[in-house]
C-alpha cells in the first residue's frame, strides 16, 4: 500500500485491490439483537454469523482470498499419501523462512499441542514475550507454567514504543538464572503479540534474545501468526530496516530460531498450520504426533485445496501492499477514536483496533468482565461483533480464585482486505455513542463456566437491566429499525 498523495487532504488508508466477490450483510434492528445477545448468554462467540452487520471477532480464517488463491484451489493434487500440494507449501516454507523441515498442522493450536506434547513436562517452565490463550492451555494442562517477560511498558496502554511486543532481556536473563536451564521447556517468542493489543517485536529484540537462549541451549521458537503484520512494522518504525525487501528481513528473523510455528488462518490467509524445523533428529522426534492427532504427513489434517491457496497467501504475505492495508486500516480508526477521547491501546498495533475497556468503563469492577461488558455493548449498539481480551479470556488460579488479566481489551479485528473504509468509518461513529454512553454499561457473570477457554463457549447474564436500558437509549437516537 503505497502513500497514494491526495490534492485535497491528507492521504487516507487505500485498497490496492479490487472487490470481485461480495457476501450480503444484515443489519438487524436492535431489539432482535438483544434478544440474541441474550440467546449467546452474553459471548459473541455465541451469536450467529447472520445476527451480525459488523463481524469484528478475528482475522482468523476470514481473510479475503485474493484470485490467484482461489485460483491455486482448482489445482490441487488429490493423495492421502505424497500429494503434490503438500511438496509446494513446503518449498514455499523452505524458501521463504529458510528451513529445511515441515510437519503440517490443521491450525496453530495443533501445532502447539505437538510443540508442548514434545518439551513440556510437569513443572517446566515456558518462557515467552506474552502468552496466547491456545498455547499456554497446552502448556498448563501438561503440568507446565508459562513465564510473561515482555517489557514492562508494553503493558502499559499509551506509549510512543514502537516495539510494545518485545521481551525484555533482563528479565530474560534473570528468569533462567532463576528457574535453571534444565526446568526450560522452550522460550516462546510471539510476533504481533496478540493478547497486549497486536504489538509487533523488533527484529534487534528476536536477535538478542534467541542469542541468549542459544548461549544457554535453550530451543527457540517463533509463534510466527501474526508475522504479516509484525514485519510492516518492522519496515515502517525500525530505521534500519526501512529499506530492506520483506523477504530479507522475513529471514533475518527465521534464521534466529530452531523453530517456527503458525496458524495458516492468519499467516498465508487460508485455514491451515504447520511447524517449520531446523534439526533432523527435533523433526523426527515430533513426526508420530502428526501421523496420531492430525493426519497423514502430506495434509496433517489440512485439505489440499487449502494448502494450495496458502502457498500462495505466504508469497502475498511477502508483498508490502498487501500485508500494510490491514495495519493502515487500524492506525485510522485507532487515531479517529483516540481524537475523540475513547481510550484506546496506542500506538495502533495488528490484527485490530484494540479499546481499553478498564478505563472506558471504568466503573465496572474487574470482576463483572469490563472488557466482555464493553463488547456485548458494541454488538446491542450497530451490530459489531468485537471479541473480548481480558478476565474472561483468563483461566481461574488453580484455588478457583479469578485471575485478572494485566490488559481489559475489547478487540475490533480488521480481517485482512475484507471490510471498506466506510464500513470502518461507521464502527468508528457506533464506538463513539457507545462512549458517550458507557455510563449505561453494567457488569456481567457466569452461569456456566467451562473449566478451559470458558471465554468460547461460557455463558454470562447482565448483572442488572442495563442492556434493556442501553438499547433504549440507542433506538432513541437512531430509531427502531437500526
Ligand atoms: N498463535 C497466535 C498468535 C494466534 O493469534 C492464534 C489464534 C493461534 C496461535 C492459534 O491458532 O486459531 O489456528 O488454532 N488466534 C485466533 C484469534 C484464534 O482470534 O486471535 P489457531
Amino acid at each position: 500500500m503505497p502513500a497514494i498523495k491526495f490534492y485535497d487532504h491528507e492521504p487516507i488508508p487505500m485498497e490496492m485491490h479490487k472487490v470481485k466477490i461480495v457476501q450480503q450483510l444484515n443489519l438487524l434492528p436492535a431489539e432482535e439483537r438483544l434478544s440474541k445477545m441474550r440467546k449467546a448468554g452474553f459471548n459473541t462467540f455465541k451469536l450467529h454469523n447472520g445476527a451480525i452487520f459488523m463481524d469484528m471477532l478475528t482475522d482468523s480464517g476470514v481473510n479475503a482470498m485474493s484470485d490467484k488463491m482461489l485460483a491455486g484451489m482448482m489445482m490441487p493434487d488429490d493423495a492421502y499419501a505424497g500429494s503434490e500440494s503438500f511438496y509446494r507449501m513446503r518449498a514455499k516454507l523452505r524458501e521463504i523462512f529458510g528451513m529445511k523441515y515441515c510437519l503440517p498442522a490443521h491450525q496453530g493450536r495443533a501445532c502447539e499441542n505437538i510443540l508442548a506434547l514434545r518439551f513440556v513436562k510437569p513443572g517446566s517452565c515456558v518462557i515467552m514475550n506474552y502468552h496466547f490463550t491456545t498455547a499456554k492451555a497446552h502448556i498448563t494442562r501438561l503440568g507446565g507454567r508459562v513465564e510473561e517477560l515482555v517489557k514492562d511498558e508494553g503493558l502499559v496502554s499509551n506509549s510512543d514504543l514502537p516495539f510494545k511486543g518485545d521481551i525484555d532481556l533482563d528479565k530474560l536473563e534473570a528468569c533462567i538464572e532463576r528457574e535453571g536451564v534444565e526446568n526450560i521447556a522452550f522460550m516462546r517468542l510471539e510476533a504481533g503479540t496478540n493478547l497486549i493489543g497486536g504489538q509487533p517485536v523488533s527484529v534487534q529484540n528476536f536477535k538478542d534474545a534467541c542469542a541468549i537462549a542459544r548461549k544457554h541451549g535453550i530451543i527457540s521458537v517463533l509463534d510466527a501468526s501474526l508475522l504479516q503484520d509484525n514485519l510492516y512494522f518492522n519496515k515502517t518504525r525500525e530505521e534500519k530496516y526501512k529499506d530492506v525487501p520483506i523477504r530479507t528481513i522475513t529471514r533475518e528473523i527465521a534464521d534466529q530460531f530452531d523453530i517456527i510455528y503458525f496458524s495458516a488462518r492468519k499467516f498465508g490467509f487460508a485455514r491451515g498450520g504447520g511447524i517449520m524445523i531446523r534439526d533432523r533428529e527435533l523433526f523426527h522426534s515430533m513426526e508420530d504426533m502428526v501421523t496420531m492427532y492430525e493426519g497423514f504427513l502430506t495434509y496433517g489434517g489440512m485439505s489440499v485445496r487449502e494448502m494450495e491457496a496458502m502457498t500462495v497467501g505466504f508469497d502475498e504475505s511477502m508483498e508490502m501492499d498487501v500485508i500494510s492495508q490491514g495495519p493502515q486500516f487500524i492506525q485510522y480508526c485507532v487515531d479517529r477514536l483516540d481524537e475523540y477521547g475513547v481510550p484506546m491501546i496506542t500506538p495502533g498495533g495488528g490484527l485490530g483496533a484494540h479499546i481499553d475497556a478498564s478505563r472506558f468503563v471504568s466503573h465496572i469492577p474487574q470482576s463483572e468482565y469490563p472488557a466482555g461488558a464493553l463488547t456485548c455493548a458494541l454488538y446491542l449498539c450497530g451490530g459489531i461483533r468485537g471479541m473480548e481480551r481480558g478476565t474472561l479470556s483468563e483461566e481461574r488460579n488453580p484455588d478457583g480464585s479469578e485471575r485478572f488479566a494485566s490488559m481489559e481489551l475489547v478487540r475490533l479485528a480488521l480481517p485482512r482486505r475484507v471490510f471498506t473504509l466506510s464500513q470502518v468509518e461507521y464502527v468508528i461513529d457506533r464506538v463513539k455513542w457507545v462512549y458517550d454512553h458507557r455510563h449505561l454499561i453494567g457488569g456481567l457473570r457466569f452461569i456456566h463456566e467451562p473449566a478451559t477457554l470458558r471465554f468460547f463457549t461460557g455463558k454470562l447474564e447482565a448483572t442488572s437491566d442495563w442492556p434493556e436500558r442501553l438499547v433504549a437509549a440507542y433506538k432513541e437516537e437512531f430509531g427502531d429499525d437500526q
